[in-house]
């Protein structure tokens, strides 16, 4: 059998994960696919930036969108980041030249996925993204494979670990959220603009996803009902504790009558609930089906290892032949949904 061979962009904490698997996990990869899964090429923007990775064995592309278009390129994995620019460049070029796309790019999928599905699915190849929801918490492939028998009520949960870190550190160390910005980015947690953490946009993205896979719509973003955690004060966490509640940056979607609510914003859980003692870089998503109830997954959300391990699902997926739709079902029978507004708090 032929090796799925794959081009990189982006060699940064997701990036460099995803190489390292690559090298370590050879035989157990090629033992649970058939194949051999080598990269041919990577990209990022300095050459020359020590990664703690042996890259010699790669071709080198300073373009992403040259090494989207590379004729020993099978699968093109953008790491980037961005919601324009590079990454959307190189995506629609990989698309052009026939390959198969796995990002971890929520940004950019929930600004454009709509039209990207569109033109990868004409095109009889597939975009994956399961590392863009709740990191490794293999949420994607639950909804669109695992429940893709139930009629999904609700989606909600934590899915952005730098806020939950924050929170929880704020409370555990004292220091206020600005201060603990350096340890989340130590972590790997931080997207490259920490406004879209703490300002509940990178987990609105995150909804807006779930919310089109779980419900069978487009991809509505600007629907997001969004507020961040830049005003939660140490007052604020302590109040809460008092009356035996914690904050979190929770997210909720679900269809109405009156059409599709979605809301991010910060909430009190019970201090002692599983949703209270959520500590650090960790997501919970709460899934809600019609004949299966509810289901609770719950793991690391950010980080090296733990988005590596999503990105290497998909790849696995392609390796083994699964031509998942992007959105769980073509992306030309996704409906419009009315956006509602939320009446949950
Ligand atoms: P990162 O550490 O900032 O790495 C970004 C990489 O992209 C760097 O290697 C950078 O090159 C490269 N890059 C940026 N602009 C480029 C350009 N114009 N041309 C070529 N290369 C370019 O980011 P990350 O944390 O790995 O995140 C990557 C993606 O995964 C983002 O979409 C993010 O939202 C998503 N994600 C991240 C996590 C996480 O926990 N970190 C989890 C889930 C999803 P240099 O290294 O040379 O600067
Ligand atoms: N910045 C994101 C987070 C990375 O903190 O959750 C994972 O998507």
């Amino acid at each position: 059998t032929t090796p799925l061979r794959l081009g990189i962009a982006g060699l940064g904490t997701v990036g460099v994960g995803v190489v390292r698997i690559i090298r370590k996990q050879a035989d157990l990869l090629e033992a649970r696919t058939g194949r051999k899964i080598t990269i041919s090429a990577v990209s990022a923007r300095s050459k020359d930036k020590d990664r703690g990775i042996p890259l010699t064995d790669y071709a080198w592309e300073d373009d992403p969108v040259a090494l989207a278009k590379r004729d020993d390129i099978d699968v093109f994995v953008e790491l980037m980041g961005g919601d324009e620019g590079p990454a959307k460049d190189a995506t629609e070029a990989a698309i052009k030249a026939g390959k198969d796309v796995v990002t971890a790019n929520k940004a950019m999928l929930a600004h454009h996925g709509q039209e990207l599905a569109e033109a990868a699915e004409k095109a009889g190849l597939v975009i994956r993204y399961e590392a863009a929801v709740a990191g490794g918490i293999p949420v994607m492939k639950a909804l669109t494979e695992g429940l893709a028998g139930n009629e999904i009520t609700r989606v909600m949960g934590v899915m952005n670990g730098t806020c939950n870190y924050i929170l929880t550190q704020m409370q555990a160390t004292r220091q206020g959220y600005n201060a603990l910005f350096d340890e989340a980015d130590k972590l790997g947690y931080l997207e490259a603009d920490p406004n879209l953490d703490v300002g509940g946009i990178d987990a609105g993205h995150k909804l807006s996803l779930l919310s089109s896979v779980a419900f069978g719509t487009q991809v509505d973003f600007d629907a997001v009902e969004l507020e961040g955690i830049q005003a939660i004060t140490l007052e604020d966490i302590d109040a809460a504790a008092d009356m035996g509640f914690r904050i979190k940056l929770l997210g909720v979607a679900q269809m109405t009558g009156r059409g599709l609510e979605q809301r991010m914003s910060p909430c009190l859980v019970p201090d002692q609930s599983p949703l209270g003692q959520l500590e650090g870089g960790t997501n919970m998503v709460v899934i809600e089906g019609d004949s299966v109830g509810q289901i609770v997954l719950r793991g690391a959300g950010a980080g090296e290892g733990p988005t590596a391990s999503a990105v290497m699902s998909d790849v696995i997926d392609i390796a083994r032949g699964l031509r998942l739709k992007t959105f769980g079902q073509p992306a030309t029978t996704l409906r419009k949904a009315r956006a509602a507004k939320a009446a949950v708090p």
